[in-house]
């Protein structure tokens, strides 16, 4: 079992605050994601049997939304976004420069599984491009130095 009691009360507390539990799947899952890494093949399954649906159902959440992932990514999940507002600013550029300061392609992660690089659809922050997320934070109006300098800051 790898959703243990502590997380399983709290996705039960969660959904039982929707008139339909099932509502509360994505939220279990941003819950998962969170407290194991990644969302596995055993936590797809043991989520099917809490909302009471079938495992495919689960996958096809893990797998049409980026920031969930079935394999361990990297302690900090580095994501740019390359939408036409920050790629017309630079974004691409930017993200070519931080994959050769990292040594990594976008979808990998460093070898001492430090930071995961991603590419990210428009974060709602077009005006402040180009921009990358870290976690639940945004850092914005970003050249490359101004992003190496806060991914090297990284532990
Ligand atoms: Fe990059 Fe909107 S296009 S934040």
């Amino acid at each position: 079992m790898v959703i243990d009691d502590a997380l399983r009360a709290r996705i039960e507390s969660e959904m039982r605050s929707f008139p339909e539990p099932r509502g509360a799947l994505l939220g279990a899952l941003h819950r998962v994601q969170e407290e194991l890494g990644c969302v596995s093949s055993e936590a797809a399954r043991e989520l099917s049997e809490i909302f009471a649906v079938f495992p495919v159902e689960v996958l096809e959440l893990v797998r049409f939304y980026n920031f969930f992932s079935e394999e361990p990514r990297g302690r900090h999940q580095v994501t740019v976004c390359t939408n036409l507002p920050c790629a017309l600013v630079g974004a691409n550029d930017l993200l070519c420069g931080i994959e050769g300061h990292l040594g990594i392609a976008v979808g990998e992660t460093t070898p001492d599984g430090r930071i995961h690089l991603g590419r990210e659809e428009c974060l709602g922050a077009c005006a402040n491009g180009p921009m990358m997320r870290i976690g639940g934070d945004y850092h914005e109006d970003l050249d490359l130095a101004a992003a190496c300098a806060v991914l090297d800051a990284l532990e």
